[in-house]
């Protein structure tokens, strides 16, 4: 069944941003992911993150009795979440392109929030930015290529969760659709939960996104 939703949940994060971190939108509220933990998973579940950031899911996994495995490319994120959580062993630091080398146990469920790109910039954040990886293009197919590899380690039938957002600074740049458009070619789409916060809003923004995908081995 195609799912189209709204789900309100307030904007609420429990732990402090660590000192090297002054923004809270590098990660989602643990309400969301709470929210999420309960509706698409069960205690003993096992969820990976590919971009785990702060760690939300991974902390949120803890406290919910599920269990995390993430990935991490930046060195100071994963040491400081390495130091705070109970299965260490789980975070692994590196690119979530090698995901099928690290030679993970089958997994129930995953979500995360990637890194975003407007389509007008030449950065590309799943390089660090590296020029020879420049471009919104490069940046989408390899989004694509690393849900390729994620799929081969999600048990068949398993959801699959994006959290993003149309981006609207400067000018409106249509992330959660091409996203959607580009998963949709290794995953399949399920449909969209539209999260409208209920309180505490920071930056006027409202609203977020969360793509449903079900990994389906046959496409
Ligand atoms: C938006 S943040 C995720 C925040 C996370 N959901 C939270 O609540 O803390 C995206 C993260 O992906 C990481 N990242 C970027 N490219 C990566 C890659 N190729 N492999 C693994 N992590 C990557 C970034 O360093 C960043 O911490």
């Amino acid at each position: 069944m195609p799912i189209s939703e709204l789900l309100t949940v307030p904007y609420r994060y429990k732990r402090v941003l660590p000192d090297f971190q002054n923004r809270d939108d590098i990660r989602f509220p643990d309400t969301l992911v709470a929210a999420l933990l309960d509706r698409f998973t069960k205690p003993g579940d096992k969820v990976i993150d590919p971009f785990c950031g702060l760690g939300t899911t991974f902390f949120v996994c803890e406290e919910k009795d599920r269990i995390p495995y993430g990935i991490e490319a930046d060195r100071q994120r994963h040491d400081w979440v390495k130091s705070r959580v109970k299965t260490k062993e789980n975070l692994l630091f590196g690119d979530s392109a090698d995901i099928v080398s690290f030679d993970l146990p089958e997994m129930d469920f995953s979500l995360t929030s990637p890194p975003y790109m407007p389509h007008w910039h030449e950065w590309n954040p799943l390089y660090n930015g590296d020029p020879r990886y420049d471009g919104y293009d490069v940046y989408l197919e390899r989004v694509q290529s690393i849900y390729a590899g994620i799929c081969r380690v999600l048990r068949k039938d398993a959801h699959v969760i994006v959290q993003a957002d149309n981006l609207t600074n400067e000018r409106f740049s249509t992330l959660v659709w091409d996203l959607g458009k580009a998963l949709s070619e290794v995953m399949t789409l399920e449909g969209e939960i539209i999260v409208n916060w209920s309180e505490n809003v920071e930056n006027d923004k409202q609203f977020t996104q969360c793509l449903v995908f079900r990994n389906n081995m046959n496409l």
